[in-house]
């Protein structure tokens, strides 16, 4: 009676890639180059992340602040609104945001006559925009499941 070894042969399969990560904040650092003209990130300490323009506010720790809460900008009156709210920016309302500024001011105001001083659409990539936001947002709590 010969002992019989099992020897399982491993089938090594590659380990199916998950679904591609749905945000992908290097992929959104890349992307800032779309509002730049307009936006600067900009640290406490004044250190340069991204330079960039100033006819929209700084976006440095932007995920966890209050919606229209940079203290130097002039905000338009809508997303003003919105802030006195005490509406948070997280990654999922900023996302929606940047995609369409006018059309998320609208939805959350329940007003169509709403005015964006924002006429920039982020139509592609805006999660991992605002995964590459979260990373330069030191307060932001942590990930939302
Ligand atoms: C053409 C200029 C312009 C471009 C390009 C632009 N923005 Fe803006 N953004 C603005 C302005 C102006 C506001 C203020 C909106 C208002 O007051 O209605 C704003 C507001 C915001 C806010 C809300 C900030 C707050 O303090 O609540 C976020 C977030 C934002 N922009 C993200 C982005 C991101 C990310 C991009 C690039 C994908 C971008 N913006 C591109 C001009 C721009």
């Amino acid at each position: 009676m010969g002992i019989k070894i099992f020897v399982p042969v491993l089938a090594v399969l590659p380990l199916l890639a998950g679904p591609a990560m749905a945000q992908d904040a290097a992929a959104g650092e890349a992307d800032f180059k779309r509002c730049k003209a307009c936006h600067a990130i900009t640290a406490d300490d004044g250190t340069d992340i991204q330079k960039g323009g100033k006819t929209g506010p700084n976006l440095y720790n932007i995920i966890g602040r209050q919606v229209a809460s940079e203290e130097d900008f002039r905000y338009g009156e809508s997303i003003e609104a919105v802030g006195e709210t005490g509406l948070v920016w997280d990654e999922e309302n900023l996302a929606a945001y940047i995609t369409d500024p006018k059309a998320w001011l609208e939805e959350v105001l329940g007003d169509k006559k709403v005015k964006t001083k924002m006429t920039y659409k982020h139509r592609k990539g805006a999660e991992d925009m605002a995964a590459y936001l979260k990373s330069v947002s030191p307060d932001a709590p942590p990930a939302e499941s």
